[in-house]
């Protein structure tokens, strides 16, 4: 169990470095079994997730190994096609396994993926799209077994621009026969991110950034080295800390495009943001007014992986916040323990209104999955008094050092393992 301490009440002053992206390291991590290579990748978060996939690299064979933020893989050799629950369970992107091992060796045998509890979260995109692509798939509502003698292209309509589905479609059909024509792609810059890695690897994929992705084949190259780019996520989480406390922040590293809908609405609520380059800084007096509506969509919409930190960002807002979370039926958990700190929260289906409080007090706190974890920090550096979150592990699956990282902008945060 991971204890978090903080004494709330602190501004946030400072610079900090923003890590690299979990959600582009993982698809880029499994892709890189797609063909015999040897793959470098640099700016790579280290994070359980990161290590769980890296420990299913060696269980398929291939020789996987991180030193601080540099990943090195070797797939040249390549013994299974099959991942084991016990690997599986422990996060949801290892469903992109099953792309990248039908392209490898034309069979994949996996679990239901694990990952955040964010309610219902099926893989029937993946599965049917695959199908379209010649695999033929048996399911028993534990395990997947995928087959194809060999895999052709297809023209694919996502009915919904799922980044999972995406990212098994581009791995599947870099070996495939033909073209894959994806309409209906997800356009989140982690496809752009894979896109580039497949393309370094030798395959030929135009599109990504747009809602139609074209992958006609590869020429397998022995040899890819790739720059991860910046979470967007955890830059807007930092953000959000700095917006909640007052204060001024500078994010460096980062690049603001990736989450200006974020930085629209802080903004809003009264930040100074500036952007330049690789850096954007956030300037906050701690008292915001409510931004109005915020609706969770696809990229380049709003994030859903932000939201529960914005909302934790608006807690002492003056006025109500209205939030429509439109990607997941299942993302305000965070909100029945922000309320013991004092939010006003009411919570209906997929809309949450948020009434600004004077003060919020701190108490011990509960993290209920990764970006719920981590709007408890943000709340509780924003309350009055000391805050404990209780965390069973989520947080670390998307945060790297994230303690230290916000010691160094002045908050008083402690975490005890
Ligand atoms: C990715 O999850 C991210 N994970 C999530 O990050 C993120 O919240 C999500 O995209 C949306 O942006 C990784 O990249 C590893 P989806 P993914 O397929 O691929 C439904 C975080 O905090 N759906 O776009 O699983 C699904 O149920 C996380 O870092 C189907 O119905 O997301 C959900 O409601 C958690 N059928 C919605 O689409 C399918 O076959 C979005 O899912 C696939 C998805």
């Amino acid at each position: 169990m991971d204890i978090w301490h903080i004494r709330g009440g602190r501004r946030l002053e400072g610079a900090c470095f923003v890590q690299g992206s979990k959600n582009a390291s993982l698809p880029i991590i499994a892709a890189s079994v797609i063909c015999p290579a040897r793959t470098e990748l640099m700016n790579v978060p280290q994070l359980k997730d990161v290590d769980a996939a890296l420990r299913i690299l060696r269980h398929l064979g291939c020789v996987a190994e991180q030193r601080k933020n540099d990943v090195y893989i070797d797939s040249t050799y390549f013994s299974c096609s099959a991942i084991p629950h016990s690997l599986m369970e422990e996060m949801r992107s290892s469903v992109i396994f099953m792309g990248a091992l039908l392209a490898r060796c034309g069979e994949a045998r996996l679990s239901l993926p694990g990952g955040c509890q964010l309610g219902k979260r099926p893989i029937d995109l993946h599965l049917s799209a695959l199908r379209q692509m010649g695999a033929e798939i048996e399911e028993d509502g534990q395990e997947i077994y995928c087959k194809a003698r060999k895999l052709h292209g297809a023209e694919i309509s996502l009915p919904f621009a799922s980044v999972g589905a995406t990212e098994n479609i581009m791995l599947a059909a870099c070996t495939a026969k033909g073209k894959t024509l994806i309409h209906g792609a997800a356009r989140e810059p982690e496809i752009v991110a894979l896109q580039d890695f497949l393309c370094s690897l030798g395959a030929d994929v135009t599109g990504a950034g747009t809602d139609t992705v074209v992958i006609d084949g590869m020429r397998p190259q022995k040899h890819a080295v790739c720059r991860i780019i910046p979470d967007r996520i955890v830059a807007s989480t930092i953000a959000c800390a700095a917006a909640a406390c007052g204060g001024k922040v500078e994010l460096r590293g980062v690049i603001p495009e990736h989450f200006s809908t974020v930085l629209y609405f802080l903004n809003k609520s009264g930040c100074d943001i500036m952007s330049k380059n690789r850096t954007v800084s956030i300037s906050s007096q701690g008292r915001l007014k409510a931004p109005g509506h915020i609706s969770t969509q696809p990229y380049p919409g709003f994030p859903t992986d932000a939201q529960p930190v914005l909302m934790a960002a608006l807690l002492k807002a003056e006025g109500c916040t209205r939030i429509t979370e439109n990607i997941f039926e299942n993302r305000y958990r965070q909100a029945s323990e922000l309320r013991r700190l004092g939010a006003d929260i009411v919570i209906e289906g997929r809309e949450a209104e948020i009434w600004g409080v004077e003060c919020l007090r701190g108490t011990s706190l509960n993290a209920t999955d990764l970006r719920g974890g981590a709007a408890m920090l943000i709340a509780g550096l924003a309350a009055d008094g000391e805050t404990v979150v209780f965390d069973d592990g989520h947080i670390g699956r998307g945060y790297e050092r994230f303690d230290v990282r916000l010691r160094a902008i002045g908050a008083d945060i402690f975490l005890e393992y």
